[in-house]
């Protein structure tokens, strides 16, 4: 199959923001304990965080990290994991049916964000808490000193305050299960209360409020337009949340699901827009897709687990090749809209839903999701091109016609250099490309890396790491992606 790919330098849809390729990690499965923080893991350091999992989180190069949930937040108590560590409660965490320990809490978690080379994007809990916790919270983590919580936090050995910038207000409150689920209008007044007063705290703070959970909520679009109704002058994003799956078992339906995310980004700005005209407003809201990801593999496996424990195996899918491929599509997506999305959070980052997967005292590993989304980190830079295709498109059922080749072109001025990410929809035929990026004067390619792999259902194990990797391809004279492949093309100028 022939396609052509077309971009110019002058039809730029925006500069890329490096938190575009944040993550999160929820207080949720083995996720923080078990998979960054373990103390009697050889690779521990003082402070008892995994440099194992702390090398791989680095090769990702995520900027921006969400913690500590997702629906964890909502019935969070922030103060029970700062102190000493003997003095802190145990309690039964609603959310997710377990018994969290608070070993890891605020203070440890901005160290092992500063090692991580990641600014915290902390979440509020809205849920059972609101005005006056938020409040308490954020003294404790950005006043100097000489109040009540700033005290503490220097009493607790931290006499600089951690300067936390992103805040959510609450996590997906629009959803039944939420602890403290609320209405539209009941979310609304208690988001724009709180982020006034943070905001009067510190004016340096920027505010998601909780947009709909997903694009299939029956309150979406509602939903939004009450929130930013009563918070549009207080807040700086709305987040958009959704995962994707492929239980019915048909490729090639999964790999058009990217159009939905595309469909859900343009809705919510659509929404924005029309809040921004009836308030005469000038500001132009952003929107953090704070949680995106495929999750399906785990749903049988959890309904078996005991419930009351601590840090049980939850949501721990092993990611095939053909979620690698989706992660693709949906990365490029993302990019697409950096106009509006100016922060995405990868669901999540270790073990549940994750990357990087590990065992107790043991090894950890890349999962197959792991490459294309370090791809993005590491090439996604600079100003991302309207880009149009030429190529064959396919029935791909509710998602509509589809074009066999998702792709996007990037221009970085400060490396002079085009990154185009691609991905092949094709199960059967490679595709042969033409690139014709213009504006630039001429292009040279300096390289093609490609992830493939014949086994569209090939997982990457503890035992066998590298089933899934990312290879070299020798530059010629054409391009040619091969079937049911992510790829990543990069031209000097
Ligand atoms: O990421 C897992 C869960 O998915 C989060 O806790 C919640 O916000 C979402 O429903």
């Amino acid at each position: 199959m022939k396609a052509k790919l077309f971009a110019d330098r002058h039809f730029p849809i925006g500069e890329v923001d490096r938190r575009l390729f944040g993550s999160f990690l929820e207080h949720l499965g083995r996720a923080v304990y078990g998979g960054i923080y373990e103390p009697e893991h050889p690779t521990a350091d003082e402070m008892g965080f995994r440099r194992d999992v702390l090398e791989m989180v680095k090769k990702l190069g995520v900027p921006v990290v969400r913690y500590p949930g997702g629906n964890f937040v909502s019935g969070y108590c922030w103060e029970d994991g700062t102190g000493p560590k003997e003095q802190r409660p145990r309690r039964m965490e609603l959310a997710w049916s377990a018994v969290e320990t608070n070993q890891v809490g605020i203070d440890e978690f901005q160290q092992w964000a500063k090692l991580a080379g990641a600014d915290v994007m902390m979440a509020v809990n809205l849920g059972t808490r609101g005005v006056e916790e938020a409040k308490n919270l954020l003294e404790y983590c950005n006043f100097p000193g000489g109040t009540r919580y700033s005290e503490q936090r220097r009493a607790n050995g931290f006499p600089e305050p951690f300067g936390i910038k992103y805040w959510c207000l609450g996590n997906e409150m629009d959803g039944p299960w939420q602890i403290g689920h609320k209405t539209a209008q009941e979310y609304a007044r208690l988001a724009a209360e709180t982020g006034r007063v943070m905001k009067m705290m510190d004016p340096s703070v920027e505010l998601v409020a909780c947009g709909s959970s997903n694009s299939g909520m029956p309150t979406f679009v509602d939903w939004e337009e009450t929130v930013l109704n009563e918070t549009y002058d207080i807040v700086d994003y709305i987040s958009l949340h959704s995962y994707y799956g492929n239980p019915e078992g048909d490729s090639r339906k999964f790999l058009a699901c990217s159009r939905d995310m595309d469909k859900f980004i343009t809705t919510v700005a659509a929404v924005c827009d029309v809040v921004k005209q009836r308030k005469r407003s000038d500001k132009t809201m952003m929107l953090s897709f704070d949680e995106w990801n495929v999750w399906f593999h785990s749903a049988e496996q959890d309904k078996k687990l005991e419930k009351w424990t601590v840090a049980p195996p939850q949501l721990e899918d092993v990611y095939s090749f053909e979620d690698a491929l989706v992660v693709g599509c949906l990365l490029i997506t993302l990019l697409r809209h950096a106009d509006r999305v100016k922060m995405a959070c990868l669901a999540q980052l270790v073990n549940v839903i994750a990357p990087i997967m590990t065992e107790n005292g043991g090894r950890c590993w890349a999962q197959t999701i792991f490459y294309p989304f370090m791809d993005a980190s590491r090439y996604g830079r600079g100003v991302s091109l309207h880009t149009a295709v030429e190529c064959e498109t396919y029935d791909a059922g509710q998602y509509g016609k589809t074009p066999y080749l998702e792709a996007i072109a990037l221009a970085d001025e400060e490396s002079r250099s085009v990154t185009v990410f691609a991905v092949n929809r094709s199960l059967e035929e490679e595709m042969e490309l033409s690139v014709s990026v213009t504006g630039f004067g001429a292009l040279r390619m300096l390289g093609h890396t490609v992830l493939h792999c014949d086994d569209l259902k090939a997982v990457n194990t503890a035992d066998s790491p590298d089933t899934v990797q990312p290879r070299e391809l020798p530059v010629g004279d054409t391009v040619v992606l091969p079937p049911q492949s992510w790829n990543v093309l990069r031209f000097a100028y």
